[in-house]
């Protein structure tokens, strides 16, 4: 078949939207008060957003924005390298260097470029990268660019990690890549046995922690929260959660950085982070620098919500981070769960394989009022009865029962729209 062709051929995503039941894509609209938005019209409480700390509609970071906009136009207008490098940048690097607690830092147009900038960017062939099994896509990519020999481990196993260390050749650099706070269950990474394993087999830690930066240990992310920032060489993070904006960062030794401007190819060849990105993540690290007690806010929040889902009957992960996963069931659950809750005024994320095992995933932040945290709890207390009708078997769907089950609200059997959404994703 050629390529054209199959992309016709694709009409998965097709037969979910028509049963309603497409989780994806949703197209947003506005901002009210808390983490209110609309969705086709209708207001819902948002409770899949990564801004944790309510600061994306902040007036103070809106206005950085719209003055840097004012000052430098809408553009970076090329590379870094030569002639897309703002003052603003460097002033930005300066600044998440110090908040941080690293030498020195470097800025991307994204955290996805970020984290491909500083693995791909600092391994060469003959090296080999260990990469957590459960590690952002972002990571996986860059280990497959890297042109480093790549190796899975379980996820969070460093005895596995361990043996696989031990089992290298001798030559040859070593780099381990995680998560810092894992983007689907929002569990930690091991980090004090992280470091340990890699010091002991002479490995470069990386840690991606777009989850936790601006949010663990009052903002400074998950090596501070483990007291382990100066043991983990390489940091990564983006600018597209607490920090309110678009972009990214890499965190290390001065030499890192600097072998990381000329070899980053994200950085190298593509044009740098515009003018308001740039200008809303300074504004918004400076509101985390003085304002600790937003990601305490948000911490609490999803603290309060793990209380709630579980005395609901939900099954619902124990975690220390923004992100809530419910487990609800197989694929089908899980979107049926996420449209009955959509329904009901609350737009949470569906996950489904192969980006994760399916389950609900909601995050919880600042911004969200009290009022706000009762309604979503209301409403997941309201879908527990049309779930349980669904009357589907825990563990998957079987043509057997697929077949002669209706969804509600529709003519159309499980089975058709069940081919419809597994396998929407690469
Ligand atoms: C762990 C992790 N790393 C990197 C990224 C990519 O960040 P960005 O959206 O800034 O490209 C994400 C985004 O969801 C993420 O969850």
């Amino acid at each position: 078949m050629d390529i054209v062709g199959r992309c016709a051929s694709f009409t998965r995503s097709r037969q979910a939207r028509s049963l309603g039941l497409y989780p994806f894509y949703s197209a947003f609209s506005g901002r009210g008060p808390g983490a209110a938005r609309t969705v086709g019209g209708r207001d819902v409480i948002v409770c899949g957003s990564g801004d944790y700390l309510g600061l994306a509609a902040d007036p103070r970071v809106t206005e950085a924005a719209a003055e840097a906009v004012r000052r430098y136009g809408t553009g970076s207008s090329g590379s870094r390298l030569l002639n897309g490098n703002l003052d603003l940048h460097e002033q930005l690097e300066d600044e998440l260097a110090q908040f941080f607690g690293k030498p020195a830092a470097l800025v991307f147009a994204t955290g996805y470029q970020a984290g491909l900038g500083a693995v791909a960017g600092l391994c060469r062939t003959g090296d080999h990268v260990l990469v957590d099994q459960e590690a952002h896509a972002s990571l996986v990519d860059a280990a497959r660019l890297s042109r480093a020999r790549v190796h899975w481990f379980p996820h969070n196993d460093t005895d596995r990690l361990a043996a696989g260390l031990k089992a290298l050749p001798g030559n040859g650099g070593r780099m381990v890549v995680v998560d810092g706070v894992y983007s689907m269950r929002g569990d930690l990474c091991p980090l004090p046995d992280l470091v340990r394993v890699c010091h002991e087999h002479r490995a470069t830690l990386v840690v991606d922690d777009a989850h936790g930066a601006g949010v663990l240990a009052e903002g400074h992310g998950t090596c501070a929260q483990y007291g382990l920032t100066d043991d983990v060489p390489v940091i990564s993070l983006t600018f597209s959660k607490a920090f309110a904006s678009i972009g990214g960062a890499v965190l290390g030794d001065k030499a890192v950085i600097e072998y990381l401007r000329h070899y980053a190819r994200p950085l190298v060849f593509s044009a740098g982070a515009s003018p308001a990105n740039t200008a809303a993540a300074l504004e918004a690290l400076r509101i985390v620098r003085d304002e600790p007690w937003r990601g305490r806010a948000a911490l609490d929040n999803a603290h309060r919500m793990r209380h709630a889902l579980s005395a609901l009957g939900y099954r619902v992960p124990p975690g220390e981070t923004p992100l809530v996963p419910v487990d609800i069931g197989d694929e089908l659950r899980t979107a049926v769960a996420w449209k009955l809750l959509l329904d009901r005024g609350v737009h949470v994320n569906a996950v489904m394989p192969p980006a994760a095992p399916a389950c609900l995933r909601a995050s919880f932040c600042a911004s969200h009022t009290r009022e706000q945290l009762d309604a979503v709890t209301a409403a997941f207390a309201d879908i527990r009865e049309p779930l349980a009708a669904l009357a589907l078997p825990e563990n998957g769907l079987t043509a057997s029962h697929t077949s002669h089950l209706r969804l509600p609200g529709t003519e159309d059997s499980a089975e058709t729209w069940a081919a419809g959404i597994r396998h929407l994703l690469p």
